[in-house]
């Protein structure tokens, strides 16, 4: 299956990484982890001291920070200029902030040009938000990974130390409205994207899906 790229998106909490990093496990294909890029990215910003409320001030930066991502599935890396940060990219403060990063035309047009880079050369199981909408429409398989927003927050809540299920839930339902109302690329369900509701399904049942439907359309 040389050349295979499979698309993963779908919002916060839904199981995106573990399902992808356990597929391209399976498979024997690399991982790449967009989410993480666009957080290494508002990491550098508030590093800089940027003010992220000023859209012009983050497209004027962010051609500046060089952000480089690993393909391991097994402990995908992301440096920044030199620095590993997959630690710093999951605090609160960047959670926070990373959708209005994100939400900056600038910002995609740059990161959506590495991650096309990094998908170039395939066997690949990508994750995002708009990874089969946008960043790699002919994807061989794009799946749209979807749970109920009480097992979407109980899963993060569960991984986040000292965080309760309610405020999870009005964390992640802030962060996937800008997500999917912003004007540039958006978060959506992609044409010929296959829906997977994950609520009810234990992590292996999950996996064991995506395998079967890579199986079947490749
Ligand atoms: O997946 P994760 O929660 O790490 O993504 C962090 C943020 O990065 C999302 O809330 C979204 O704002 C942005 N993102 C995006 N497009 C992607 C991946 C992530 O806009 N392909």
């Amino acid at each position: 299956m040389t050349g295979l790229v499979v698309a993963m998106d779908g919002p916060s909490g839904s199981g995106k990484s573990s399902v992808s990093r356990g597929a391209a496990r399976a498979l024997g294909l690399r991982y790449l982890d967009t989410g993480a890029m666009y957080r290494a990215m508002t990491w550098w910003m508030l590093q800089q001291g940027v003010d992220l409320a000023d859209p012009a001030a983050v497209a004027a930066r962010c051609g500046e920070p060089a952000i480089v991502s690993g393909t391991d599935p097994d402990g995908p890396a992301i440096h920044v200029d030199g620095v590993d940060v997959a630690e710093p990219i999951r605090r609160a403060e960047v959670t926070g902030a990373v959708s209005a990063v994100a939400a900056v035309p600038e910002v995609r047009a740059r990161l959506v040009a590495l991650q096309r880079e990094i998908i170039g050369a395939g066997d690949i199981v990508v994750e995002g938000r708009d990874i089969g909408s946008v960043v790699w429409p002919r994807a061989a398989v794009k799946i749209y990974l979807t749970a109920s927003a009480q097992a979407r927050a109980r899963r993060r809540s569960a991984e986040v130390a000292g965080s309760t299920v309610e405020a999870q839930q009005e964390a992640m339902a802030r962060r996937d409205t800008l997500d999917s109302t912003r004007k540039t690329d958006p978060l959506s369900m992609a044409a010929g994207a296959i829906e997977l509701d994950t609520t009810a399904l234990t992590l292996d049942e999950v996996v064991a899906e995506v395998l079967r439907l890579v199986k079947e359309r490749t």
